[in-house]
């Protein structure tokens, strides 16, 4: 005979806690719940689900108290914002900034929130989109994966530094403006820093070289036709130069 709603509602839930709290398969217990003629099966299945219920009480208090523990712990530990700052002094496109810096402090953060120089993107901020890229040393980096005291003594550059004068553009900042190579402009900063390395590093032969050599860096405009041509046009300049 065909059970009453309520049984069948009983076999149903019985059969969903099964299979989650003993990690047999979902479609085993229903298949054992669903058979009339497993009754035993059934008394079983009840009689589980009750020692998995009073198990799962038992460990409740043990849990809380062990959460407990690591609560009082954490609160033991020294806090992470007790490092002391340190004066670091930065030299930036040609002049030295004094900046009071917690160690921790990627160049990136230094560049935007303690020196003012908001030019450097941050994107991803993880080394993933290169909109953060500036030039350490005459070479490109990602400044979000680099300290700011690492950069100590070292000549930093950031696109606020590599026009010539006043009124003087970079033969790249030039090419981009000449090729529409960028839409919003966001990533535009790090492709310049990173267009320009890529000619003085002598990448810059081919389109498909170029587009090699800039592929760290991301346009979520997709405008790298236009970063490609432009590329092209100032590697003839800067050759010439
Ligand atoms: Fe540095 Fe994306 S912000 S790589
Ligand atoms: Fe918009 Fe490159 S111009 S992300």
């Amino acid at each position: 005979m065909e059970p009453r709603l309520g049984v069948r509602i009983l076999h149903a839930t019985e059969s969903f806690f099964l299979a989650h709290a003993s990690g047999i398969g979902a479609a085993a217990s229903m298949s054992r719940s669903d058979d009339p003629k497993n009754g035993a099966s059934g008394a079983f299945s009840r009689r589980g689900f009750i020692r998995g219920a009073a198990s799962t009480a038992v460990a409740l208090p043990f849990t809380a108290g062990a959460v407990a523990e690591v609560t009082e712990a954490a609160s033991e530990a020294p806090a992470v914002d007790s490092v002391d700052s340190q004066a670091v002094t930065l030299r930036i496109n040609g002049q030295p900034h004094t900046l009071s810096l917690d160690p921790r402090t990627t160049l990136l953060d230094a560049l935007r929130d303690h020196a003012g120089l908001t030019g450097t993107k941050k994107g991803c901020g993880h080394g993933q989109c290169g909109a953060c890229t500036v030039h350490l040393g005459g070479e490109r980096i990602l400044s979000c994966l680099t300290f700011a005291v690492m950069a100590e003594g070292r000549d930093i550059t950031t696109i606020e530094g590599v026009a010539a004068g006043a009124g003087e553009l970079h033969p790249m900042q030039q090419a981009f403006i000449d090729h529409d190579a960028f839409q919003c402009g966001y990533c535009t900063p790090g492709q310049i820093m990173a267009a320009i390395a890529c000619v003085r590093e002598g990448h810059a032969t081919s389109a498909a070289d170029i587009r090699e050599s800039m592929s760290g860096n991301l346009c979520r405009c997709a405008a790298y036709p236009n970063i490609v041509a432009a590329i092209e046009q100032a590697r003839s300049r800067l050759q010439e130069t």
